[in-house]
């Protein structure tokens, strides 16, 4: 029996890899959205995500395929494709019919990402996520974890309050701006207290941290924090790529710059910024075994105090493709009155 009883795998944009691991001339395979899939660069900068089997007779082209210039050329016979996926030269000097095309999906580089634009019926992208100014920001850093679960579960827990004292051991944690959808996009905002240190006695050394969370389909979070005790701000990027509809692979990443005004040396924040993403990776590395072995709750038993899960599932329902029979019971959230 499926683990998740979602139709289809959710459309939206994912990302396939950090922008700057992707060198010009470069070819990277993997499997996503059950599919092999191949990401190259061009001579020009053009980064692209094709099907890895090639139109002419199915070889991989990751593995052996090159990019000459704006083209990837397959190893097999040396079939050409250009940044549209076209054939643009065969070895034979004829031209393949029209319909020997490879396969592509929609690309776009955001905030130091790849990402690509998935549709489990190869729709086109209905939807865009907005690029940032990088000017006054660190370089970015980041890590990818495998984990068995799904976007939607990995993405609930932006809305999932209760779960912030239990079990990321904050000291205080309230929503500061209720949730609020617009189309694909999902914000909300909170504040929380962290204890600096572990230490009972010491407890009284915690700062304050505020976040803003910019949700865009179940691929891309971007969570805004602001540390006024420090006098900086980061970025955190929470990115589940789905492989199948049980296996995902999350990347979080993060830059930093300092709050305008702050004294902070700049000397000062990339270390920081290495102190908060390991503190990141600490958060994450809680909920990940809970992810792994959790069930989904189609009819969780909510209570006062959660946060807004049911409007959240409500939202994230427009990714999926639905037939008249398939149907998700509605959540109720008895009582909590935050949905
Ligand atoms: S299989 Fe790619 S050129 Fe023949
Ligand atoms: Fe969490």
């Amino acid at each position: 029996m499926a683990r998740f009883p979602f139709p289809s795998l959710p459309s939206g944009w994912f990302v396939v890899e950090l922008a700057h691991k992707i060198r010009r001339g470069s070819v990277h395979r993997f499997r996503y959205f059950d599919r092999e899939l191949v990401l190259y660069r061009t001579k020009s900068g053009q980064a692209r995500v094709v099907d890895a089997f090639c139109p002419h007779l199915g070889a991989h082209l990751g593995h052996g395929g090159r990019v000459d210039g704006e083209d990837i050329v397959c190893p097999f016979h040396g079939f050409r494709f250009d940044v549209e996926g076209a054939c643009s030269r065969t070895p034979y000097g004829s031209a393949p019919a029209k319909r020997v095309r490879l396969g592509q999906l929609p690309c776009r580089e955001r905030c130091g990402v790849v990402l690509v634009w998935f549709d489990p019926l190869g729709r086109p992208p209905k939807w865009e996520v907005p690029e940032l100014d990088l000017g006054s920001w660190s370089r970015i850093v980041s890590h990818r974890y495998r984990v068995a679960t799904h976007p939607q579960e990995t993405t609930e827990n932006s809305v999932d309050f209760g779960h912030f004292t239990e079990l990321h051991s904050f000291s205080s944690a309230s929503m500061s701006s209720p949730l609020e959808t617009d189309g694909p996009q999902l914000r909300t905002s909170y504040r929380v207290t962290k204890p600096l240190l572990p230490l009972r006695v010491l407890g009284r050394l915690a700062v304050r941290v505020d976040f803003d969370v910019h949700v865009w389909g179940l691929g891309y979070s971007l969570v805004e924090v602001s540390v006024p005790r420090f006098g900086v701000q980061l970025r955190e990027l929470v990115l589940p790529t789905p492989i199948s509809d049980d296996l995902l692979d999350l990347r979080v990443a993060s830059m930093i710059r300092r709050l305008p005004g702050a004294p902070l040396s700049g000397l000062v924040a990339y270390p920081l910024l290495l102190l908060t993403f390991r503190a990141l990776r600490a958060e994450v590395e809680r909920d990940i075994p809970i992810w792994e072995h959790k069930k989904y709750c189609e009819k969780p038993g909510l209570a006062p105090g959660d946060g807004p899960v049911g409007l959240y599932r409500r939202w994230a329902r427009q990714f999926y493709v639905w037939s008249d029979e398939d149907s998700i019971p509605m959540v109720v959230d008895r009582g909590t009155g935050s949905s």
